[in-house]
């Protein structure tokens, strides 16, 4: 009985001994283009993980939703068919998540600062908490930045969106925005944007420049209002039974990682958008507008009382703390 026991112990030993040394392989999968904001991170996150674990990771990236679209990778996630994801804030509404809607209120913040503040704090590690009953880590949170509004018609005023087809992600928020300027929204898949504008299923769309760009959705978009009503970033999420299981110095070699790649993103996003913008200008496609201050007080006195009216839903005791760390 000992002689099976010392046997079954070193077959074990072998055995956990082989696992540490094969190649673990990390499914990344997101949906936008590789040389957009978060395209840029995952490729730096997949150049120093790999370099920190000498190899034993291998990040496999799948851009431009070639894996999975919105929901599906979300699905996918919780399965544990693909290990990490960067979803944006605005689409953890489907998961019950409703809290990270904060993040999608127009206005909310007034520059990339205030959302750090929040992101790095506090309520930035309470909504990760959140997360793990879903079988899901959060990691970080990515820039890509603040938003503008498209159409095949100027957009100056919120009379101006009456009657138009809307895209939006999946946000009881941005619904909401949508119709308080008198549009009717469209929750779409990102990789179904395009084709919509093309087709006319819808008018427009919101999203910061460097999405507008990488799809090439200014191509079928003649006009551009730079409203910068609104943030979009990312949480870098993992899969907790896959992150969990991890050893534990691959586990710490892969957290250095994500701080630096976050660190990398972080600073590129502005610039990136700032970039976007300009090359769509060249482009000579599209009209280029910015806001006037009449008219942005009309878009803030249609769009602001939104933070008060989804209280009920995301939290009024959420939406006060951001507002304070945003002050
Ligand atoms: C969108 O669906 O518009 C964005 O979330 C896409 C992205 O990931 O930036």
């Amino acid at each position: 009985k000992v002689i099976i026991a010392l046997v079954a112990c070193g077959l074990l030993m072998v055995g956990e001994n082989a696992f540490a040394q094969q190649t673990i392989v990390l499914k990344f999968s997101h949906v936008v283009a590789s040389d957009a904001p978060k395209g840029k991170a995952a490729q730096r996150f997949k150049e120093l993980a790999e370099k920190a674990t000498n190899g034993r990771v291998r990040v496999e990236l799948y851009s431009n939703s070639t894996l999975y679209k919105d929901k599906e990778e979300l699905e996918a996630l919780q399965l544990g068919v693909v290990q990490m994801l960067a979803p944006s804030l605005a689409k953890f509404g489907p998961l019950g998540m409703k809290e990270f809607e904060v993040f999608d209120l127009p206005y909310i913040f007034p520059d990339l600062q205030a959302v750090h503040r929040v992101t790095e704090g506090p309520i930035g590690k309470k909504l990760f908490n959140k997360l793990e009953s879903r079988g899901i880590i959060g990691l970080a949170y990515w820039d890509n930045g603040f938003k503008v509004m498209s159409a095949n018609k100027p957009l100056h005023l919120p009379s101006d969106f009456k009657m138009l087809k809307m895209r939006v992600q999946s946000s009881k928020v941005l619904d909401v925005q949508m119709r308080a300027l008198g549009a009717y929204p469209q929750a779409l898949a990102f990789s179904d944007v395009v084709e919509a504008l093309k087709t006319g299923a819808v008018d427009g769309t919101e999203n910061p420049p460097s999405n507008l760009y990488t799809q090439k959705m200014y191509e079928v978009q003649k006009n551009i209002t730079v409203s910068n009503h609104g943030y979009l970033g990312y949480v870098v999420i993992v899969n907790k039974k896959f992150w969990d299981g991890l050893p534990w110095d691959i586990r710490a070699a892969l957290t250095q990682a994500m701080a630096e790649a976050t660190k990398y993103g972080n600073k590129i996003a502005q610039d990136e958008n700032t970039a976007a913008l300009a090359r769509i200008k060249k482009t000579g496609k599209t009209a280029i507008y910015y806001l006037n201050d009449d008219e942005g007080a009309a878009w803030k006195a249609a769009l602001l009382p939104i933070q008060k009216g989804m209280e009920a839903r995301i939290g009024k005791e959420l939406i006060d703390a951001v507002h304070l760390e945003t002050l």
